[in-house]
């Protein structure tokens, strides 16, 4: 099957799929993670693989960053290739004094001042929520495997570099604990088309104590979200 963007043989793609917004956090994730990979998408360098997980069977791909990116992927996967739910594993900037850096969080709803739900079908909205199914079953994971999490909303931006880093207003008047820049699409799509989708997110850096982890400890080092987006695989 071939759109666009993807270019996957016939049955490849699992119906659960991870995506980390970093193609090499896919690779890394099924190098060290999982066995009888096979390679499902290198259109763009957005590399995509297949392989078992305890014996269940997941897809891991990459996002890229930001809701166009995120936005492209996540319609094709579930309208064109079957896909069912899919999770993204990603890193958050804390507006929250409470998150610290590596904590993980699993998104309860993602505010956004982007237009990308009134594009993309017409709905007038700032805030959408996370699958409450798939939040369940990664709730009860993290449990199973003794990781803690904080749950709540989080601001979907469309700015990484802002003129003004003001973020209390968004922190305290739209409750947002932090900032990343893709679930609003991702929500907004298995909204539209009938499928699942959460997020699970660590702390990379802090705009409270402007504390801050490297790109090499944050390819490497989220592990935790990982280990529990995995146990979603079937
Ligand atoms: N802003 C937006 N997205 C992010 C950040 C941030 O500070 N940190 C990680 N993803």
């Amino acid at each position: 099957m071939n759109t666009p963007h993807i270019n996957a043989p016939d049955g490849a793609i699992a119906k659960t799929i991870l995506m980390p917004g970093d193609p090499l956090r896919a690779k890394y994730i099924a190098d060290t993670f999982l066995t009888d990979v096979i390679q499902i998408n290198e259109v763009r360098n957005m590399f995509g693989y297949t392989g078992n997980y305890n014996g269940k069977r997941i897809t891991v791909m990459g996002s890229g960053m930001g809701m166009p990116s995120i936005g492209i992927y996540s319609y094709e996967l579930y309208k064109f290739f079957g896909v069912e739910k899919i999770i993204r594993i990603g890193s958050c900037g804390a507006y929250s004094p409470e998150l610290d850096l590596y904590d993980t969080v699993l998104v309860s709803e993602a505010y956004s001042e982007s237009t990308y739900a009134l594009v993309q079908s017409g709905e007038n909205c700032n805030v959408l929520a996370a699958s409450p199914v798939l939040n369940k079953e990664l709730e009860d994971a993290a449990k199973r495997l003794n990781i803690p999490i904080h749950t709540g909303r989080i601001h979907s931006s469309d700015v990484f570099y802002r003129e003004n880093p003001d973020f209390t207003v968004i922190f305290e008047k739209h409750n947002c604990i932090g900032v990343e820049m893709e679930s609003f699409a991702l929500f907004n799509n298995a909204k539209v088309l009938g499928k699942q989708a959460a997020c699970l997110l660590t702390v990379s850096d802090s705009l409270v104590t402007h504390k801050v982890t490297t790109a090499e400890e944050r390819q490497t080092a989220f592990t935790n979200m990982m280990k529990i987006a995995l146990e979603l695989a079937e």
